[in-house]
């Protein structure tokens, strides 16, 4: 019995489509007998092929059986001689029919098995419909499915992102493409979301434009005084052997805390610090870095033993050189001290919105080891921030590169960074963070994290270590189609778990021209056919290079904005508009980027990029930002006159320093 078209006529007995018969079933596989050539002529459509999927009737369900081997085990001698054939099918779902036989619920898994003899047909495609299309409403169109290409494949996103996902395949696959591809059909229909990209190859900008807010390293904002004090030691200290150095920074720098606090304790403004007792080495409350070293030198000045100074004396060397390093500008290159953590969280985690449900954290021109930490930062405080909003923001972290940040190696990567997203892939769901891992190297992720993304797209793989993990990571591999693996197409995927609502080969939409990630391939035969002219390539490189190594901190207008909304004052009534000056404009940038808010300013995105000369942290001698501090003068902190355009970000400080006075 077919499955019935809604509105068809039951009286017309449909054409008997089958093409075998089942001869056994264990478990979830089942093997189906082809009838002989001859049986079915005139039906060669009805063919079964590598992953297409069959439909068994039963008395009250049409179980679906994906084809995941064929095979002659005889094979005759000569062509048009009878031979045995046979299709070993994956049992992965059954619909249940109504009293009328109509497409009814569609369910995974199978309750109801096939009995010997059944006949199997190849499904018709109300009932690829039936299985496939789910509720619109909860759903998003990603491609559509190998079999028929005018069956769309959707995907359940609540499925999908509260349960984890992995993006997984060899380099050049496509999988920034499909990443951007499904985020971008989730943000269609969801223009609140709350997702924050990790983006080591500054690729994603360009797939998401107006949606995203892009943060840099010249406009990353990431107050030292935010992180706990696992990654202050990594930036601080760097080497878990100096114990006698952590032991003093874990002693001094709750009493840096309380000593802020004291000093802004008549301030009613601050009603959201706890008491100072309460302060604990990683309670993200703001400090002073001169309170640190100030402590520092009192615990040495109190020594009798001139031979126990040594730690103290690195420990200040560290701090000072650290602190005044322009590539750690955006930790202590703010101008002023102050409680910016709502402006923190609501830049990183969209909220508000603000009609950019995105943030990409370009993490290029940040060393290694820094990157290891904001990564380590950033995704601490993803879980933190759902934990503490009880999970009203459901938010999803994607992790670009993830091997880096995971390695399956105990001794590689950076042990906070590594707990951090371990603790958002075993307990996010709960508080409603979802994580995404992409990855070219599944073999070198620690299995435990994989295997916790119950939804994978697997992309082309052709190494057998990657395969054999991929296997142990996905949980319905009944259906066989893991056997693909290696010979997947461009813009093909394997797509398997809850978000999806088979195991199914995806043909993935094609990305349009201007929603590519900036990853494409080289044209080398192209570019090879004309050298570069003397215009100005040459020095707008050695320029771009050069600033690279220039920090955030310096950034005048970012600082001033998130000043004066940390003071609960609409910056664009204080901060006047920095003159422009037109930057090259990257090939791939689309006009759309250079949006202009309400205000009329250049998005953060941009502000940091933006440059006059006036602007440039180069020549912002009041920044850290590679600009030389006058001697005695301490990052993080109020520092003397400033050569900043207007005097916008000076009365803003002044302003500051007066309420905490
Ligand atoms: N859905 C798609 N739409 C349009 N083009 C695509 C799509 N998927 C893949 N491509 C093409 O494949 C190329 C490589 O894709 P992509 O950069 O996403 O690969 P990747 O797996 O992320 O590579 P890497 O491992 O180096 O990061 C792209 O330049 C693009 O031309
Ligand atoms: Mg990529």
């Amino acid at each position: 019995m077919q499955l019935t078209m809604p509105g068809a006529d039951p009286s017309i007995t449909p054409p008997d489509k089958s093409i075998g018969r089942i001869v056994s079933v264990t478990g979830s596989k089942s093997i189906v007998l082809l009838d002989c050539p001859h049986e079915s002529r005139g039906r060669m459509n009805e063919r079964p092929d590598m992953g297409t999927l069959l439909a068994i009737d039963t008395a009250k369900t049409v179980v679906l059986a994906i084809v995941s081997a064929l095979s002659v085990p005889v094979p005759a001698q000569r062509d048009g001689d009878a031979e045995i054939r046979i299709a070993e099918l994956g049992l992965v779902g059954e619909l249940w029919r109504d009293d009328s036989g109509h497409a009814g619920v569609f369910a995974r898994g199978v309750t109801v098995y096939p009995s010997l003899g059944d006949r199997a047909r190849v499904a018709s495609k109300a009932e690829l419909e039936a299985a496939f299309c789910g509720d619109p409403k909860r759903s998003v169109r990603i491609g559509c499915i190998r079999q028929d290409d005018t069956i769309p494949a959707m995907v359940r996103v609540d499925e999908l992102l509260g349960k984890h996902l992995a993006i997984l395949g060899t380099t050049g696959t496509g999988k920034s493409c499909t990443t951007a591809l499904i985020l971008r059909s989730i943000l269609e229909k969801n223009p609140a979301a709350h997702i924050l990209l990790l983006d080591p190859h500054n690729e994603y900008a360009t797939a998401f434009s107006e949606w995203a807010e892009v943060i840099t390293p010249r406009n990353m904002q990431l107050p030292f005084w935010l992180l706990n004090f696992e990654e202050i030691v990594e930036v601080l200290i760097g080497d878990a052997a100096r114990k006698t150095e952590i032991e003093i920074l874990q002693e001094l720098i709750p009493i840096a805390k309380a000593r802020y606090n004291a000093g802004r304790s008549r301030d009613n403004l601050r009603r959201t610090f706890p008491e100072p007792s309460r302060f604990t080495v990683d309670t993200p409350v703001p400090y002073r870095i001169s309170d640190l070293t100030g402590l520092i030198d009192e615990r040495m000045g109190k020594l009798e033993n001139k031979k126990d100074l040594s730690p103290y004396r690195q420990l200040k060397a560290r701090i000072d050189s650290i602190s005044q390093d322009g590539r750690y500008a955006f930790m202590f290159g703010s101008l002023t001290v102050y409680d910016g953590m709502t402006q923190v969280l609501s830049r990183i985690f969209r909220v508000p919105v603000n009609n950019k449900p995105i943030t990409i954290v370009e993490l290029t021109g940040l060393p290694t080891e820094i990157i290891n930490v904001v990564v380590s930062v950033l995704s601490r405080m993803t879980f933190d921030f759902a934990h503490w909003s009880e999970g009203k923001v459901p938010l999803t972290l994607v992790c670009e590169e993830a091997h880096r940040y995971v390695p399956a190696m105990p001794r590689l990567g950076f042990e906070p960074c590594k707990r951090a997203i371990a603790k958002i892939a075993k307990e996010g769901r709960k508080y409603g963070v979802a994580l995404c891992i992409v990855s070219q190297r599944p073999a070198e992720i620690d299995p435990t994290i994989l295997s916790q993304c119950n939804t994978v797209f697997a992309l082309r793989m052709s190494n057998d270590r990657d395969q054999e993990i991929v296997t142990s990571a996905i949980t319905d591999t009944g259906s066989g189609l893991l056997e693909f693996l290696p010979a997947l197409g461009q813009r093909e995927a394997l797509a398997f778990g809850d978000g999806v609502a088979l195991p199914v080969r995806i043909k993935f939409d094609e990305l349009p021209a201007d929603a590519l990630p900036r990853s494409t391939t080289a044209h080398f035969t192209e570019h090879w056919q004309r050298s570069i002219g003397d215009e100005g390539f040459l020095e707008q490189v050695v320029e771009k290079w050069r600033s690279s190594d220039i920090g955030a901190g310096g950034d005048a207008v970012q600082q001033a904005t998130m000043l004066a909304e940390g003071m609960s004052i609409e910056p664009s009534t204080v901060i006047p508009e920095p003159p422009r000056m037109p930057e090259p404009r990257r090939p791939d940038q689309q006009p759309a980027q250079r949006m202009r808010d309400d205000a009329g300013r250049a998005p953060p995105s941009q502000q940091g990029s933006t440059r006059s000369p006036s602007l440039r942290p180069s020549a912002y001698q009041g920044g850290p930002a590679g600009a030389p501090r006058r001697p005695g003068e301490q990052a993080g902190e109020t520092s003397g006159e400033a050569d900043v355009p207007g005097a916008a970000l000076k009365s803003l400080r002044d302003r500051l320093i007066q309420r905490q006075r």
